[in-house]
């Protein structure tokens, strides 16, 4: 595992969207895994001021997101298709064709998640994974739980989670309950894997992850495992070490 510790947000946001530039340079046609939330936001726009001067092209590029909320599509702007489609899609070549994420609409689960772990599977490897961690040391929404998952199913998202993701919904209600993410499979067979942690609400989460037993308690505990994971994290999220 590689640590950079960088001094805040803007930093990590820079020094990830570089990762990221270097990978497409280095293959057009990477697959890259993404994440939504808050944590990739500046990631993204950095990726987005590169494609726009000119220092990158992700029209040979294909996506894989990690998760979508059941229930929601992309009309919806809560959804994660909506997420992505406004922090990056719209602004860079990617083909539409090729940006996928759950389909939160289709509400047979089953079906829902062979779908997309054929897709993911055709696909190969991720070449790059960019992940988010949860307070609660969730990545994707795998959450805390008494076994790991390895392919892509329905979660009943934690209260924990529920209350976390509230600021993106008028009320707490208004939050889905369930979700649609991948496993653990692919995220651990990514080729690069970069989690990204930001703030002091994370520091517990990051330190119990990097540190601590690896256990289906503290689901980013896995990366333990990864060949080739980087966590950039800033010096709140860096206070518990
Ligand atoms: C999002 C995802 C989640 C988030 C995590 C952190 O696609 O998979 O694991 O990365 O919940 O969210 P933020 O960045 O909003 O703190």
């Amino acid at each position: 595992m590689k640590l950079i510790a960088v001094a805040n947000y803007e930093e990590m946001s820079a020094r990830a969207a570089e990762i990221l530039l270097e990978q497409v340079c280095a293959k057009p046609d990477s697959v890259l895994g993404l994440a939504t939330g808050s944590t990739p936001v500046g990631t993204y726009q950095n990726m987005v001021t590169a494609y726009e001067r000119g220092e990158a092209s992700f029209a040979q590029c294909r996506s894989v997101n990690l998760d979508e909320y059941v229930g929601l599509g992309s009309e919806d702007e809560a959804s994660y298709h909506y997420f992505m489609w406004h922090n990056l899609f719209h602004h860079i070549d990617i083909r539409p064709e090729n940006a996928y994420l759950p389909d939160g609409k289709n509400l047979d689960a089953r079906d829902a998640c062979t779908r997309y772990d054929q897709l993911v599977s055709d696909l190969g490897p991720i070449d790059l994974q960019v992940l988010g961690i949860g307070s609660n040391g969730h990545i994707a929404f795998n959450e805390p739980g008494d076994h790991f998952v390895a392919d892509t199913h329905i979660v009943d998202l934690t209260d924990a989670t529920i209350d976390d993701n509230q600021r993106f919904f008028q009320r707490r209600e208004d939050v889905p309950t369930q979700a649609y993410t991948l496993g653990m499979r692919p995220i651990l067979n990514a080729r690069l894997a970069l989690l990204l942690v930001t703030g002091a609400g994370k520091a517990e989460a990051l330190h119990r992850s990097l540190t601590g037993p690896i256990t289906s308690t503290v689901p980013a505990s896995i990366l333990q495992l990864h060949n080739n994971l980087i966590v950039i994290a800033d010096e709140a999220a860096l206070s518990k070490f």
